[in-house]
């Protein structure tokens, strides 16, 4: 198993070009298995959980290949419409190819994805909407499968009862080659929902009001490939920008989605950092101490303070100047990473969705294991603005959805090793 070994208090300093968005990646892989040919993907990060996508097309009959940061994916022949549970277990998200199958071939027997590190992740909204569009469903030993009789969904009017971006995902990949027109009400309005129905645009989709809460889908009988530039990664850019103000220095991170950064940007300015944005680039300088968030932090559905940021700016803010009060309103388990970051001196206490952050003069360094993705983003900017080494376990979880993020931490004049 391997560990990242950090040093922590140097100064950190540097540019950096953001990865394609792992959430934008993801749903748009799945996309491509409606449009029945090849399809070439730019910008797609070099990331396990990319990969697990990639096997799942591939045990479908997809032809799935990388160079560097290019997937070229043949859709052209399906061979079956099941996904084995090992695959779907392989990746919390690989729900989304549900919708797509359907699209594709009007079936598909896929399975529950289990409970994981953010607590139990229900797809009832799912099998509802599904179930509006006319997908018969049968659950039986843990495996879920899906048929329509006549072999192409019908277009619905769906409300959803929250705006899950999942759900979101897989009405959209399922009313695409629908027939008639799909309405989503209260649907996710996050950016990259916007990135996925741009590929499928792109793809002879007809999709309108991506990015509202109101989406209409027209159903079309084919789509065909296309070659398309994935979204940047606006979650890692919230993570970059949280460790060089917690370590302290400046940054410049290149080819950003300033625009999609700002709910996070907007609190972030906060704490005293100096941040400027122009087309495409973020600039940040940290001063002396970050100072405390005033103004309770709380996670909500975009564009609201998105909650796979929660964790980051929580390590950035151990150490400020000042108490800062955190609420999760999205995911019931996502303070897993505040036993981490308390065993590095942080003083947080967590009173349900609820998390107060009494700000540290600083951290030490400490040995701990990734409970979760950003969870895991969180030990390390923690680490590195501590005093002394850490050494962090199970990144397996980081990998999931950060490029090689030793060597960016390194190009940024940071101690990190991977062992
Ligand atoms: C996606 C993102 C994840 C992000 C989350 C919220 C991907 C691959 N993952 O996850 O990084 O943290 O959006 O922005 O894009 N829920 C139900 N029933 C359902 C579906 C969802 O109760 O049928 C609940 C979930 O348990 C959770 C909330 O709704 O509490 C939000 O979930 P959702 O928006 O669906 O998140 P994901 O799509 O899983």
């Amino acid at each position: 198993m391997q560990k990242f070994i950090i040093e922590g208090g140097k100064s950190l300093r540097g540019e950096l070009p953001l990865q394609g968005s792992k959430n934008s990646s993801l749903p748009i892989m799945a996309a491509t298995l409606l449009s029945c040919g090849e399809s070439t993907l730019h910008s797609c990060p070099q990331l396990t959980d990319v990969y697990a996508a990639a096997r799942i097309l591939n045990c479908v009959g997809c032809k799935c290949s990388f160079s560097g940061n290019t997937a070229v994916i043949d859709s052209a022949v399906i061979e079956k419409t099941e996904i084995s549970e090992q695959l779907m277990r392989e990746m919390r998200s690989s729900i989304i190819f549900m919708g797509a199958m359907l699209g594709r071939a009007g079936e598909c027997v896929v399975s529950v994805p289990g409970g994981c590190e953010l607590g139990p992740r229900p797809i009832d909204m799912h099998l509802a909407a599904l179930g509006k569009m006319g997908v018969d469903i049968h659950e039986s030993g843990g495996r879920i499968i899906c048929r329509i009789a006549s072999g192409r969904a019908k277009g619905a009017k769906i409300s959803l009862a929250f705006p899950s971006v999942g759900a979101t995902e897989n009405i959209i990949l399922c009313a695409v080659t629908a027939d008639g027109e799909t309405v989503i009400n209260n649907a996710a309005r996050e950016p990259e929902i916007c990135d996925l129905c741009g590929f499928l645009r792109k793809c002879g989709a007809e999709i309108k009001g991506d990015g509202e809460s109101r989406i209409v889908i027209k159903g079309k009988k084919q789509l065909h490939g296309c070659e398309y530039k994935i979204m940047s990664d606006r979650i890692v850019a919230a993570t970059y920008l949280s460790m060089v103000a917690a370590a302290k220095g400046e940054i410049i991170l290149t080819n950003a989605c300033v625009p999609e950064t700002e709910p996070f940007l907007s609190v972030l300015e906060q704490t005293g950092c100096s941040i400027y944005m122009s087309d495409n680039r973020i600039y940040l300088r940290s001063g002396s101490r970050l100072k405390a968030v005033r103004e309770r932090i709380r996670t909500m559905p975009h564009p609201g303070f998105p909650t796979d940021a929660q964790a980051v700016l929580m390590a950035a803010l151990a150490a400020a100047d000042g108490t800062s009060i955190f609420e999760e309103n999205i995911f019931d388990c996502r303070y897993r990473h505040a036993d981490a970051l308390i065993k590095m001196g942080a003083d947080i206490q967590v009173l349900g969705k609820v998390a107060v952050v009494k700000g540290r003069e600083k951290l030490h360094g400490a040995n701990v294991q990734a409970t979760d993705l950003r969870g895991g983003a969180a030990m390390v900017i923690a680490a590195l603005s501590a005093e002394g080494a850490s050494e962090i376990t199970r990144i397996c979880h980081i990998d999931r959805g950060y490029e090689k993020m030793e060597y960016a931490v390194r190009l940024l004049g940071g101690e990190m090793r991977r062992v």
